[in-house]
């Protein structure tokens, strides 16, 4: 396939109607999440396009109007998954193992338009200013908090990442911590390791027929109810929106609700102000007596002084953790009480399963973080659409086909100021808007119109006259 090519910076050509998802709280949306997303342009060999073109019509592949090949800087080892599909655009791919001291990465990160990161490669503000090509940041990882998203906003740069690409790797770690606990299995593994025999059955138990309460039903909650009830677990869960249940899993009105009926609960929210402490004293004493509680979500969620008071109690017969309030930067010898006070008394409890952030990390779930993160790059770089961009409002159209030669895509991304669409239009008054869409994030709003009818010779025209905008960030021309 053709590299993309963009007026100014490098822009490439193909627009899309494709899913819109979103797990925010403030949506009333009824069914669990599919961390699906459509493949970039260019994924299907039988003319079909990554997002969804008008029917049996080829999209076309978009380029930037001054057709600058597209360079690419992938940093710190990203998956070869992503680094394939990058390159299968045809784009120019420099992939290294590690990260860059800052004066080596400003030198490098001027040259290119787009560069992957993983979570050591901090871009603040100094350095993205250096960053005079880049138009789209791909964190082939969970996190963004290494890159200065609002600096890279006001500059019109992007920035994605993959949230969702490890959800089966936390669901199967839960099931295996549900069982191990259950069954007590750390303590006998940990006993046996130090030489002693201690063949037990009290306290331990199957988990079939037993209950599963799981809190936050979103993209990995979702995958864990089937997954139970596959282990012959009754699934009943609550979360802040309606959603409707996967197999017979049936939604709690109340989080007490939930507490007092489940043998097992497992969080899975997000870290929000709502679910600070959300299992604190008194909801551990909600739980059934002999209840088991599971944290793989993130560490400000429980209350860990109220749980180790819990568990000494014998009220909370087990628990696993895999996330913590502070945790460290690195490997190494760091789970003391410098990190938390109270680790010495958590690293002293049976039957308590401590692992170190690791719900996610799967060799499967690095590869699909490798695919996630470089088709939403493609996407955007070949069409502009910012679906899932953290930093950007959300903006997609349909894709351009094949039977619309002289139709260009505009990208303008500029101030959230009043008046701009109006500046906008009447650069584009000689054209047939075919179609445009508008959303905005803050102080940055998002612009996308495909115009027919756009000769060549007019591209650099239309171009520069809406760089010359007062509200301008970035305009981007596909054609
Ligand atoms: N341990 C790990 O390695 C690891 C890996 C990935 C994700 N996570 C964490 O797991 C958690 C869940 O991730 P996800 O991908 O399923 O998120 P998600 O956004 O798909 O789902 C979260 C769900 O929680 C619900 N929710 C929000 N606030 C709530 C509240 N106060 N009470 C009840 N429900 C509430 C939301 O409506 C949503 O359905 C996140 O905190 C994420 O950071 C941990």
């Amino acid at each position: 396939m053709s590299p993309p090519q963009d007026i100014a910076g490098s822009l490439a050509r193909t627009v899309s109607n494709s899913l819109s998802l979103s797990t925010s709280p403030t949506l009333a949306f009824h069914s669990p999440p599919t961390s699906f997303r459509a493949p970039p342009p260019g994924s299907y060999n039988d003319g079909r396009s990554g997002s969804v073109a008008a029917p049996f019509l080829p999209s076309k592949q978009l380029k930037p109007f001054d057709t600058k090949d597209i360079k690419v800087l992938l940093l710190e080892n990203v998956n070869q998954a992503g680094v394939e599909i990058l390159k299968e655009q045809g784009y120019q791919v420099e992939a290294l193992k590690s990260s860059l001291p800052e004066d080596q990465l400003i030198e490098k990160i001027r040259d290119v338009q787009v560069i992957g990161i993983r979570s050591k490669t901090k871009l603040t503000e100094r350095i993205l200013k250096e960053a005079k090509n880049l138009i789209v940041i791909g964190c082939f990882c969970i996190g963004t908090n290494q890159v200065d998203l609002q600096f890279a906003a006001s500059q019109g740069i992007a920035v994605f990442n993959s949230p969702f690409s490890n959800s089966r790797s936390v669901a199967e770690l839960v099931i295996s911590e549900i069982i191990a606990l259950a069954r007590q299995l750390t303590d006998r593994s940990m006993e046996l390791h130090n030489g002693t025999w201690n063949k037990v059955s009290k306290g331990c138990w199957e988990i079939r027929g037993k209950t599963l309460g799981i809190v936050g039903y979103g993209h990995i909650g979702s995958q864990l109810s089937v997954l139970a009830e596959a282990m012959g677990m009754s699934v009943i869960y609550y979360d802040v929106l309606t959603m409707m249940g996967l197999g017979t899993a049936r939604q709690v009105t109340s989080l007490s609700d939930l507490l007092e009926q489940a043998d097992f609960v497992s969080l899975h929210v997000p870290e929000t102000g709502d679910t600070k402490n959300l299992i604190g004293k008194t909801e551990l004493e909600t739980m059934k007596q002999g209840s088991y509680l599971l944290n793989n979500a993130r560490g400000t969620v429980v209350d860990i002084p109220a749980l180790i008071e819990a568990m000494r109690s014998g009220h909370i017969a087990g628990a696993a953790l895999d996330v913590y309030p502070n945790e460290p930067g690195g490997n190494g010898d760091y789970f003391t009480n410098d990190l938390n006070t109270w680790t010495k008394d958590l690293r002293s409890l049976k039957n308590l399963i401590l692992t170190p952030h690791i719900g996610g990390s799967t060799e499967e779930a690095q590869s699909a973080i490798g695919a996630e993160v470089s088709t939403a790059l493609v996407r955007y770089v070949n069409e502009g659409i910012t679906l899932g961009a953290v930093n950007l409002p959300e903006v997609n159209l349909r894709s351009l086909t094949l039977d619309e030669p002289n139709s260009v895509r505009v990208i303008y991304i500029h101030k959230n100021v009043p008046g701009v669409l109006g500046q906008v239009n009447r650069v584009l008054v000689n054209h047939n808007i075919e179609k445009q869409m508008s959303d905005s994030r803050g102080d940055v709003a998002y612009l996308m119109a495909d115009i027919s009818d756009v000769k060549e010779a007019e591209l650099k025209d239309l171009y520069e006259s809406l760089e010359a905008l007062a509200p301008r960030i970035r305009t981007r021309v596909l054609y």
